[in-house]
């Protein structure tokens, strides 16, 4: 069967056209929560598949004049550290307009940029550039949470190697006060900007424009801090698996049907009845009849059903390299990149999952996601930060559940193979 024959001219492109790259500027006193989030959003473009960077200015001043200064390197009086951090401050630009001119698309400026007559410089240089600006400012007055921070993250960090903890939280108090001397709020009606208060209890959204920069909003509407458990697992053994073809929507094996009894029995030791929990599964019969033991709500979601492998659905991997032998080849050659005819790639997947991570990300209870082994790899490189194109290759084996637990430092990641041993592993491979 020929692969679909576009008119010259067209292509077909996963990606919507946007206004061009982006640097989005982090504002915001120390220890509100910036850092973090700027890895989070370049995780999320990263794994949509745009050319995503952070450039922290901390990670210059650690690099260039090493790690260890006291608070009063932060004191706006103190001439010097002024100096010094501007320099920091000027090297991280630099590099990241240099990475925007070799195609970077969006370019993460983390540091506290704290006054308007920074912020200014960052806007002006950048449009020098050519470059749209984005402030993303995480304002936080939530003592509780401000605390929190300094004691999981600052009183670890290389700045206080060796430091006795509550030392090293004293000199980050003081460094946040010289801070908050010049602070200034983002608030210029006539820029871009964001602010983000208090963990998402209010979101501010001005002059946001373009595909990138909305779908930032989206993904920041969403998240937050509590942690809870995602598991993700493959449905039990399939007919299909079975005789080794693709695709599908065949029932259970015995097999399979004993691996759903040992999941449902294994989430209710680990989940008590108490505590809620989603369970997620595809529109395909094998993620529907695999998830009726576990006894939770449950929502089908079309999203989640198996990668489309369109004229291949049905046939094994053996049969399409004897009679479709130049698909074959196109598959072998870049796995991620290959569309089915007629059906998707492992890019066409991951645009079509992005609503499903949005929704991960919301969720605050646990949510069990009962899927296909293409779609679990794409779900997983997300919280595991693996490149997109790893995807085909990642490991997701039939009678195994995932149990992930997302932190402000990665994600925690146990596997338990639940069994039977399945006759054939075969899916998506
Ligand atoms: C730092 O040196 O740790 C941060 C510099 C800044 O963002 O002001």
């Amino acid at each position: 069967m020929d692969a679909i024959v576009l008119p010259s001219g067209v292509s077909v492109n996963q990606r919507p056209v946007d206004l061009g790259p982006v640097v989005l500027v982090m504002v915001g006193l120390p220890a509100r929560g910036k850092s973090y989030t700027a890895r989070k959003v370049a995780r999320y473009f990263n794994w949509l598949g745009y050319r995503a960077r952070v450039f922290n200015v901390g990670e210059y001043r650690r690099h260039n004049l090493g790690a260890g200064q006291s608070h009063t390197f932060f004191d706006p009086h103190n001439v010097e550290g002024a100096r010094a951090r501007r320099e920091m401050a000027h090297a991280a630009l630099h590099d990241l307009l240099q990475w925007i001119g070799g195609g970077g698309e969006v370019a993460i400026y983390d540091a506290t940029n704290s006054t308007r007559a920074r912020r200014a410089w960052v806007r002006q240089v950048c449009q020098d550039a050519g470059v749209r600006v984005v402030f993303l400012e995480i304002a936080c007055e939530d003592e509780a949470i401000i605390e929190a921070s300094i004691r999981r993250t600052k009183v670890t960090s290389p700045d206080y190697v060796g430091r006795d903890p509550d030392d090293a939280a004293a000199d980050f108090r003081a460094r946040i006060a010289h801070y908050a001397e010049s602070y200034e709020p983002v608030d210029d009606p006539d820029q871009s900007f964001i602010r983000i208060v208090d963990v998402g209890r209010q979101i501010v959204v001005n002059r946001i424009q373009g595909y990138l920069p909305g779908r930032l909003v989206s993904f920041l509407m969403n998240l937050h801090l509590e942690p809870r458990p995602i598991y993700l697992t493959r449905h039990g053994e399939s007919l299909y698996n079975l005789d080794a073809r693709i695709g599908g929507d065949s029932p259970l094996t015995e097999a399979g049907r004993q691996y759903a009894v040992r999941l449902a029995d294994h989430l209710h030791a680990e989940l008590p009845p108490a505590q809620a929990c989603t369970v997620w599964t595809s529109t395909l019969r094998r993620t529907l009849e695999t998830a009726s033991w576990i006894g939770r709500p449950s929502r089908a979601w079309r999203v989640l059903d198996e990668i489309d492998a369109g004229v291949c659905d049905g046939m094994t991997y053996a049969q399409i390299a004897r009679t479709l032998p130049v698909e074959h080849a196109a598959r072998k050659a870049d796995k991620y990149r290959y569309r089915y005819p007629r059906g998707e790639s492992y890019e066409d997947l991951i645009a079509r999952l992005e609503p499903a991570i949005i929704e991960l990300e919301r969720q605050r209870h646990p949510v069990v996601v009962v899927a296909h082994q293409a779609v679990l790899r794409a779900i997983y490189a997300y919280f595991l930060e693996h490149p997109p194109e790893t995807c085909p290759f990642l490991s997701i084996p039939l009678h195994t559940v995932i149990r992930l637990v997302p932190g402000a430092y990665g994600c925690e990641e146990l596997r338990l193979h639940l069994g039977p041993t399945p006759e054939s592993s075969q899916g998506a491979e």
